[in-house]
């Protein structure tokens, strides 16, 4: 079966065709990013203008063969962009003659170490899944393919959002994450002893979480943020050549954080493998080290190629083949959902 995956729930336009769930058969995606960068940051409105002018070019150059189906992302993300692609997809099963999928796009990031892989999803579960990017920082339980549990998260910022806020911080440009990334690679030396975001345990009670599974990371904000005032000032860090050990001690606090709590959870339940998806996923350090806490936990690590770690169309096609939940007519009534978290 080939589904016709359409994801705009951000800053990327972006249509796949995927066989049966895994096979890729086209992938494109056209990122804004360029966009955004004077503003250092996403815009909604300029995010779902460029959506509206590229969404037509993104499908047609996706669409190489015949599809059985179509699916979409319809939350969580930015509502003006996320109605573009809801709309588009509608229209286009319509015309088509096809069922519609509407897709959880936190979800299909879970999916995406499948996506060329011939690993078979239900062969991997129980699992323990880890969602990290700018908007998630979440980990589930999954005794089956397609059932989660959140028994972790970010009470704050999102991974991403920590990365991006610091990169702004210290004048790097957005988005952050892949610049810190790249600084910290080429960093050797100490690092500064930044807090590792660890939640105060009342905080945690208040989501109903354990604090021992989840991170804050306004703490390590915040000490950046003093300690940049307290050096003078981000122009004065960068002339003094200081800028890569602080990015470098921020990045290993995020990570560190974040492999703490992956050990945590790990521990606390039998787990076949660790399945990672998101943007963060990039992350050379947290590739490493998530490497290391798997090896330490007995669990394979499933993380997605590079190209598939970013949204894309295809994880959104993949998914609707395993998932099939908001199908036919309910898809056709669905609206956009921005704050649509993990569903049972
Ligand atoms: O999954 P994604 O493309 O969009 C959301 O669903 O949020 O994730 C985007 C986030 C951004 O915050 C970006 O800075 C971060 O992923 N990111 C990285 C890296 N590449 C992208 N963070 C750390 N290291 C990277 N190499
Ligand atoms: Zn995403």
């Amino acid at each position: 079966m080939k589904i016709l995956g359409i994801e705009t729930s951000c800053d990327e336009t972006a249509a796949a065709i995927v066989e049966d769930g895994r096979r890729v058969v086209s992938n494109v995606v056209y990122t804004q990013i360029p966009l955004h960068v004077p503003y250092g940051g996403v815009v909604p409105e300029i995010a779902s203008r460029a959506h509206i002018e590229k969404i037509s070019e993104v499908v047609r150059a996706a669409l190489v063969e015949k599809v059985d189906a179509v699916a979409v992302t319809y939350g969580p993300g930015l509502s003006p962009a996320l109605i573009v692609g809801l709309n588009a997809a509608k229209g286009l099963a319509k015309s088509l003659g096809v069922p519609l999928f509407g897709i959880n796009h936190i979800e299909a990031h879970l999916h995406t170490p499948f996506l060329d892989s011939d690993m078979e999803p239900s062969e991997m579960v129980p699992a323990l899944g880890l969602a990290i990017s700018g908007g998630h920082t979440t980990w589930v339980d999954m005794p089956q393919y397609g059932v989660y549990n959140v028994v972790g998260q970010t009470l704050d910022d999102a991974a991403g959002e920590a990365f991006d806020k610091a990169a702004k911080l210290l004048g790097l440009g957005y988005p952050g994450g892949p610049k810190v990334d790249k600084i910290s690679r080429e960093y050797v030396g100490d690092f500064i002893p930044f807090p590792k975001g660890r939640p105060r345990e009342g905080v945690s009670a208040l989501a109903g979480l354990p604090a021992e599974c989840c991170v804050s990371f306004s703490g390590l904000k915040t000490a950046l943020l003093r300690y940049v005032q307290k050096e003078g000032g981000a122009e004065a860090l960068a002339a003094a050549g200081k800028i890569p050990q602080i990015v470098a001690s921020y990045q290993e606090a995020i990570v560190q954080a974040v492999a703490d709590r992956t050990l945590t959870a790990l521990k606390r339940r039998k787990c076949k493998s660790l399945i990672v998806g998101g943007g963060v996923s990039l992350n050379s350090r947290l590739r490493t080290v998530l490497g290391e806490v798997c090896k330490r936990a007995g669990v394979k690590l499933l993380m997605a190629q590079p190209k598939y770690c970013g949204d894309n169309g295809a994880m959104i096609a993949a998914l609707a083949y395993y998932r099939r939940n908001k199908s036919g007519e309910e898809a056709m009534r669905l609206d956009v959902s921005p704050s649509l978290d993990f569903e049972a």
